[in-house]
């Protein structure tokens, strides 16, 4: 039997960073992950991290290679009817964001916990919760050995199919799925642009952002069940090209994957001394790209609640846990939606609603005001809109 104060579910980067965050503040935790380190530190998602999550990750003591490898984008172009439209974050909200892969955020944070020695299991097998309502444990399987620990308090972090959201009884589920998906490529070339473009196209959706000087990342709106395999090369980039309206350069693609898009919340995201965080409480359509970023304000919130806890027994933080988190995951709900609906083919959306689109399309690059709503909710609202 182990002990431990915080049992963490999960190696992504809700689990990696809470785990981060609590050992500054002197609180022990373990972190149990299903995969090897191989398998997370290579699992191609996110991108775009928002101001603050950046400035967070600084403030751990983790975002050294960030700062230096880290491309800060000031704005981003919406493009529809062939022609781009600048969204200037900077003009409109003094902040920015920084493109820097999960990957590597998930990569630095595991060479962080191992140097510092706090417990990361890997390839945890047969990981289940008991009793998260009075003295919770964790049972698992590691080097072949059964082994159960005990816990103050558990994060479930373990992402959208673990098995800690099933542990919280009663829970309201609210969820959309949307009738595509987005094929995702990685490519060995350079960036054909210097901002993400976010394009409308006839033909759907087209995503171009990047990850290096010399690694651009694409996504393609697709058929929500399509077969990657279905995806030449050679239809990628014709596709990219003609939706982008523009003059792409081509390299190596070096992995392709479909994500279905679905829009899913759990309420609420505690019961009894289990606490849900990131994914495995909520999802959303990448279009805003929020998914990385809640996963991250939900555990700030968590480890200044434990630390509450532990320092002094005062646990009104714990208990406003869900509420304080559910603010700003419905915010980001709502804006990874309309940005979704904003800019991709709906298979029944001939006519009517192709209008309002472009209307809204209009009204965004041409106003103001609706430019900062654009902005400040792609770059962040700070932590005095939750938490
Ligand atoms: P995860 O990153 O899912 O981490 C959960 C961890 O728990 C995993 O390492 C998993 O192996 C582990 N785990 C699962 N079950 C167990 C168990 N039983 N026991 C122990 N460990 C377990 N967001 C964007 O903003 N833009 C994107 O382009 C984008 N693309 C995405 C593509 C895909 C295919 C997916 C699935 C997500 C994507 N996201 C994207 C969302 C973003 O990556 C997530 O929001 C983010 O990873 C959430 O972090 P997390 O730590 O909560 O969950
Ligand atoms: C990336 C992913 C997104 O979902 C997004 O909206 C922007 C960029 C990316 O992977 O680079």
């Amino acid at each position: 039997m182990e002990r431990t104060q915080v049992g963490i579910v999960g190696a992504g980067p809700a689990g990696l960073v809470l785990g981060r965050l609590l050992e500054l503040e002197g609180i022990e935790s373990v972190i149990l992950e299903a995969r090897s380190r191989d398998y997370v530190e290579h699992r191609i998602r996110a991108g775009v991290l928002e101001h603050d999550t950046a400035e967070l990750l600084a403030e751990a003591g983790v975002g050294e290679r960030m700062r230096a490898e880290g491309l800060v984008h000031e704005g981003i172009e919406l493009r529809y009817g062939g022609v781009g439209h600048r969204i200037d974050f900077d003009a409109l909200t003094g902040r920015h964001v920084v493109l820097y892969g999960q990957t590597e955020v998930v990569k630095d944070l595991i060479a962080a916990r191992l140097e510092s020695g706090a417990p990361l299991v890997f390839e945890a097998a047969d990981v289940a919760l008991h009793d998260v309502a009075g003295e919770p444990s964790i049972s698992y399987v590691a080097d072949g050995e059964e082994r159960v620990l005990r816990c103050d308090v558990i994060a479930g972090c373990d992402g959208f199919h673990g098995v800690s959201r099933p542990a919280v009884p009663d829970l309201t589920v609210w969820e959309r799925e949307y009738p595509f998906g987005w094929l995702g490529i990685l490519a060995e070339v350079a960036p054909s642009t210097e901002e993400l473009i976010y394009a409308r196209h006839e033909r759907g959706f087209a995503l171009h952002s990047m990850r290096s000087p010399v690694l651009s990342r694409f996504y393609l709106q697709c058929e929500r069940d399509a077969d990657p395999g279905d995806w030449t090369d050679e239809r990628i980039w014709d596709e990219l090209r003609t939706r982008l309206a523009l003059d792409l350069a081509s390299g190596p693609i070096v992995e392709k994957g479909v994500t279905p898009m679905r829009s899913f919340v759990v309420e609420p995201m505690q019961s009894g001394r289990l606490f849900l965080a990131g994914d495995a409480a909520h999802i959303v359509p990448p279009t805003g790209a929020k998914g990385l970023n809640l996963a991250v304000a939900d555990v700030r919130v968590l480890a200044a609640a434990l630390r509450d806890h532990f320092a002094t027994g005062d646990d009104a933080g714990l208990r406003a846990y869900s509420d304080t988190c559910l603010r700003r995951v419905w915010r980001a709900e709502h804006f990874s939606w309309w940005m979704t609906s904003m800019l991709h083919r709906f298979p029944d959306g001939a006519g009517f609603e192709e209008k309002l689109q472009r209307s809204q399309l209009e009204y965004v690059v041409g106003s103001e005001a609706a430019a900062t709503t654009l902005a400040e909710n792609y770059v962040g609202l700070g932590t005095a809109w939750a938490g």
